[in-house]
């Protein structure tokens, strides 16, 4: 009884809470009242198992200049970067959740936080620790702001540091799953159970609470595994609440958003895409637009967006370089002109790329001449386009966050090196780049509400490159057919058996080797395909796929009866790192 008593006293007070969050956003923009009308179409948030009225507001938009920052829609959360590779996944999950998370560097600027006015802070993870020489810190006005924080891992470990207390290195690391207790069921653990299984990745500890904190939770090894103190709005988690291998993360991480922070679940990409579109037309008006179209999610979904906003002023250059796979240039013409019918140029450059890769094996010679040609093609088209102004590109925000990282991001340097494909910085081009502040999973949402099939949105990963790194060796019209046909056949296979959309990645690739073989009663000396086919959530890391006896026994027939040429199939079973994905 009493439980329940207190349940509702709590259920209350939130209640309270939201609608004074409401009376704030109304009084801002100047609404005293919330018509019956407005009453009627209000929308629901769901917060832990409880759900709060929100009301919609008309917004005059008319004053908007184009600016993808003015769609932050008011709640906005910052992420401070400190290098940990797990950043972009706590914007990731907090924008699932409706509400606009922005990276910006651990050193920020005090001025460019109030500028930006977030609802919250978090201070990322990062891999060294806050006692080494040179260690990242937070700028120490940051605590002064009155705007909520959580530190995460590293940082709750500066969060320790700047409030005077100790971290040290601990007796026990802690590296995987551990056991954690909740110690205060309230605001940051609201709505969670007495303990969960949680994601560790540290190898220090903190000795002592800061002044003015408490504990909220513990494992066996970290007896201060979460704190927080509730005046100032400070908390911070040694675990990752991010990673899926923390139950319930999510809920944590909305607590703060929600609960500590006070936002509303907003950010929404059917919103993102009317401003979108509003915006594009307002900044094109009657100029022209080119826009390179490679048939990947990135570049097709900006195409549609941009179509849908301009229509006939939008065109697009699609080069076949050769080096794609089986029908794919045919289909993604055939889907763009017809489906969709947008103005797409084709050029088939076939003969001009494969001219200037004879007698060239070096992988990375491969890779320069492929990204030069590619210029050259597409801007000889460029210039026959008349009054264009524009280039629109499907740029995402992991490219963005990447170039301006303080740490450079986890990706980078392998970034740098897979960037083919891109265009020279001197075309005379004003940029529109819708998706610089999206993630691809934001992306492949909006291309489902423009109308594009799975088969563009969720296509695995091809690299820029195409089929030449995937020839080991001197790329020829004869090993391309050859890897082709192997190609459709691991895909094919793949896909009967479910797994197309599982995996991050299955391909074939043609080695530089011939063996000995006997076919019917002949001996054979024929090539070799080597089959790869991985898991990964990013590319950057990756698990190789143990398929069934079964599937790779038809993967291998399959490829040896229909591929002429290839008498042997082996299967790659190396992990990334130390091989990476692609044999190049
Ligand atoms: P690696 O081979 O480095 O590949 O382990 C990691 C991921 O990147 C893809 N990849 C590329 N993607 N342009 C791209 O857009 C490229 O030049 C490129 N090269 C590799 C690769 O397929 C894998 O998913």
């Amino acid at each position: 009884m009493a439980k329940a008593k207190a349940k509702k006293v709590k259920a209350k007070k939130i209640v309270k809470k939201v609608k004074k969050a409401v009376r704030k956003i109304n009084k801002a923009k100047g609404i005293k009242k919330v018509s019956n009308k407005a009453r009627r179409n209000r929308v629901h948030i769901s917060l832990g198992k409880r759900s709060f009225p929100m009301p919609q507001q008309k917004v005059d938009r008319s004053h908007e200049v184009f600016d993808y920052s003015k769609m932050r829609h008011k709640d906005l959360i910052l992420v401070l970067d400190f290098g940990s590779q797990y950043t972009q996944l706590i914007a990731r999950r907090i924008r699932e959740n409706k509400v606009f998370t922005k990276i910006v560097p651990y050193n920020v600027s005090i001025d460019e936080i109030k500028n930006l006015k977030p609802k919250g802070l978090i201070l990322s993870g990062g891999p060294l620790s806050v006692y080494d020489k040179g260690a990242p810190m937070p700028k120490a006005e940051i605590f002064k702001l009155g705007i909520p924080i959580l530190g995460i891992c590293y940082g709750m470990q500066a969060i320790t540091e700047h409030f005077g207390a100790k971290v040290k290195p601990s007796e026990q690391r802690e590296f995987g799953r551990a056991e954690l207790f909740i110690d205060s069921n309230k605001d940051l653990f609201a709505n969670l159970p007495s303990n969960i299984t949680c994601w560790m990745s540290h190898s220090d500890e903190i000795k002592s609470l800061p002044q003015g904190f408490v504990t909220l939770a513990h494992t066996l090894n970290a007896p201060i595994a979460a704190f927080g103190n509730r005046a100032k709005k400070i908390y911070g988690v040694q675990f990752h609440p991010e990673v899926v291998h923390t139950q319930r993360g999510v809920q944590i991480l909305m607590n703060f958003v929600y609960q500590i922070c006070g936002c509303l679940a907003r950010w929404t990409m059917d919103k993102f895409i009317d401003t979108s579109i509003r915006q594009t037309q307002e900044k094109v008006g009657n100029k022209k637009v080119i826009l390179g179209l490679s048939g990947g999610v990135d570049s097709s979904v900006a195409a549609v967006l941009i179509h849908k906003a301009i229509g006939t002023k939008l065109t697009c250059i699609f080069v076949d370089n050769g080096l794609l796979r089986k029908n794919e240039a045919k289909s993604v013409i055939k889907n763009f002109q017809e489906n969709f019918k947008i103005n797409v140029v084709a050029i088939d450059a076939t003969e001009r790329f494969l001219n200037r890769l004879k007698n060239i094996s070096d992988p990375e010679q491969k890779r320069k001449i492929i990204g030069d040609e590619f210029v050259k093609v597409f801007s000889e088209k460029a210039k026959k386009i008349k009054n264009v102004n524009f280039l629109a590109q499907g740029t995402l925000y992991p490219d963005v966050i990447e170039s301006h990282s303080p740490t450079g991001g986890p990706s980078a340097v392998i970034k740098t090196h897979h960037n083919v494909g891109g265009l020279p910085k001197n075309m005379k081009f004003e940029l529109i780049e819708p998706f610089r502040e999206l993630f691809k999973d934001e992306v492949r949402i909006i291309g489902k509400h423009l109308g594009l099939t799975d088969s563009i949105l969720k296509r695995q990963p091809f690299p820029g490159p195409g089929l030449a790194i995937r020839i080991v060796g001197e790329v020829t019209k004869e090993r391309l057919e050859m890897l082709r046909e192997a190609d459709e056949g691991v895909v094919d296979e793949i896909k009967k058996a479910g797994l197309y959309n599982d995996v991050w990645q299955s391909f074939a690739v043609l080695l530089p080797i011939k063996t000995v073989g006997v076919m019917g009663d002949q001996r054979t000396y024929e090539n070799v395909v080597a089959v790869r086919c991985v898991s990964s959530t990013d590319g950057m890391t990756a698990d190789w796929v143990p398929l069934s006896y079964e599937l790779m026994g038809k993967i291998s027939n399959r490829i040896i009866n229909e591929v002429k040429g290839v008498n042997r199939v082996v299967y790659d079973i190396s992990s990334k790192p130390p091989a990476t994905i692609e044999w190049e």
